[in-house]
């Protein structure tokens, strides 16, 4: 589970006035295998959220504790390999490798993990069959729709199996078919693949608001501060 104690993040400040805080103390946890949503008005701090539970940056201030780990306090190298093993991450924009195919693409996630070819292209291929892309395995980014470079970005952040899924805003720039389709996916990717008894954890920045309505837990971000509403019977109706 994940378990944020008084985070605060201050940027230095570009005009060096002052620095300015992007998260002020936030406190808030999301249990295993549970789902979160995050919504709140542009510069509210949500991406930065998303950068410090995925160890992609460290919070000036307090501790984000991932199964009992504090990220913040792991030196670079520990904390890359937990991010290469533990957190897979879907990004606002796909950003695959334009020379690498579609399949290659995915493939990269688990080099790190010391997994050999063969097996390596087996589970790629196989997650994107289930992405629904089947058919475009040899296709590089620039020959996929918008939608379909996010979806292999989906596959590429489930692959490795992770602990925990982490998304900011993955349907951003997309039609509203395409954004749906995209979201249903992500939802499917808590039940397909997880190691047995281990459901990733899902935290979204999204601003659509059937998927915000549906989640157990909404945090809203406004000027660094969360408000948590956290529906009852929320994870366990969702498995
Ligand atoms: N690398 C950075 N350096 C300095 N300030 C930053 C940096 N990243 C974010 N900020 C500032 O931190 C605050 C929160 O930004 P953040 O990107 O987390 O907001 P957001 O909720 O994701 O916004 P949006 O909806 O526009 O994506 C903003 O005031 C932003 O300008
Ligand atoms: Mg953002």
């Amino acid at each position: 589970m994940y378990r944020l104690t008084a985070v605060t993040k201050r940027y230095a400040a570009a005009d060096a006035v002052g620095s300015a805080e992007a998260l002020s103390g936030v406190t808030l946890s999301v249990p295993r295998g549970g789902q979160l949503v995050v919504q709140g008005p542009s510069g509210g701090g949500k991406s930065t959220l998303l950068r410090l539970l995925g160890g992609l940056d460290r919070p000036t201030e307090g501790s984000v504790e991932l199964d009992g780990t504090d990220l913040a306090a792991l030196d670079d190298a520990t904390l890359a390999a937990v991010r290469a093993e533990h957190i897979g991450f879907v990004p606002r924009r796909a950003h695959l490798l334009p020379a690498l195919t579609a399949r290659e693409n995915v493939e990269t996630a688990l080099v790190p993990l010391g997994v050999r070819r063969a097996e390596r292209r087996a589970r790629a291929a196989g997650v994107l069959e289930w992405a629904g892309l089947g058919d475009r395995l040899r296709r590089v980014p620039a020959e996929l729709t918008p939608a379909e470079r996010q979806r292999v970005a989906i596959a590429r952040a489930v692959v490795k199996r992770p602990k925990v899924l982490l998304a900011d805003e993955p349907t951003g720039g997309l039609g509203r078919q395409d954004a749906a389709g995209v979201l249903a996916l992500l939802e499917a990717a808590r039940h397909v693949d997880a190691r047995p008894g281990l459901v990733p954890t899902l935290v979204m920045v999204t601003h659509d608001s059937a998927t915000a309505r549906r989640a157990p837990r909404l945090a809203v971000l406004r000027r660094g501060r969360v408000e948590l509403t956290e529906r009852e019977d929320g994870d366990a109706a969702n498995g």
